[in-house]
């Protein structure tokens, strides 16, 4: 049975890291569009110099762009499920993904949505740093690694801060989240796909909320 499942929520609010152990305790694939904006960013070319631009501000890239990746990936297939990490962000985005899935004969199963206070997402997103070899996500003090400088899940020494985790852009990724994402937890509110998590617990009881979500849909 194939379970496509969205984690909506504000930067910082804890997506990524709640994906990663839904990809390895569920085998679900993980499709986060800002890790492949930072992988095309990261490519030299035109399009990664203006994706560059833009999400250093922290706003958002173009729909056209997103949708392209995420309509290039879904068409690789051969996945038991999808957890889209961080999008969709905006209706057109949502709209975009309905209609992708349905000519794949599926569908979402479920929109998670975790719900963190402002003042707590600005210590998160202060606090973080990612292993540049395998993705995994560190907090300087609610998650650190076991040994100053080393990936406790790779071993690498690649570990690193992201360009846009600074107050300023910070706020213009907030603005962006409430102005343009936001309003996607009425759209899918209405559609009855909408489960609500609190966000503010800690990352073993997050867990624990989407795990309960998970089994509920049969995976
Ligand atoms: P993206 O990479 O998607 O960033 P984001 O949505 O801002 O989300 P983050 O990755 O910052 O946070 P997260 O929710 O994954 O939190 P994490 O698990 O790391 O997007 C970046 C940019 O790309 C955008 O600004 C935009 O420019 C562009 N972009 C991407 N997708 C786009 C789209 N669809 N359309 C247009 N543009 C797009 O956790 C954060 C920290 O908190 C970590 O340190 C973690 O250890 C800690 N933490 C996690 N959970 C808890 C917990 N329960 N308690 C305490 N600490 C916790």
């Amino acid at each position: 049975m194939t379970i496509n499942i969205i984690l909506l929520g504000p930067p910082g609010a804890g997506k990524g890291t709640q994906a990663r152990t839904l990809v390895e305790e569920r085998g679900l694939v993980q499709l986060s569009t800002g890790d492949m904006l930072r992988e095309a960013r990261s490519s030299g070319t035109e399009m990664g110099r203006r994706v560059s631009e833009v999400m250093d501000k922290g706003q958002l890239v173009t729909d056209d762009i997103v949708i392209g990746l995420i309509r290039e990936r879904l068409e690789t297939g051969g996945a038991a499920g999808f957890i889209f990490d961080g999008f969709p962000r905006t209706l057109p985005q949502a709209d975009a993904l309905t209609e992708l899935l349905d000519g794949m004969g599926q569908s979402i199963d479920a929109v998670i949505e975790m719900q963190v206070d402002d003042a707590a997402l600005v210590d998160r997103i202060s606090g973080r740093y990612t292993c540049g070899n395998c993705g995994e996500v560190y907090h300087d003090t609610t998650r650190p690694t076991a040994a100053p400088g080393v990936c406790d899940h790779c071993g690498s020494t690649d570990l690193k801060r992201r360009a846009d985790d600074n107050a300023e852009s910070l706020k213009t990724r907030l603005l962006e989240y409430y102005k343009k994402t936001s309003p996607l937890i009425g759209y899918y509110y209405a559609r009855k796909q909408l489960r609500p998590v609190d966000g503010m617990a800690d990352m073993a009881e997050v867990g624990q909320q989407v795990a309960a979500i998970m089994d509920g849909l049969g995976r």
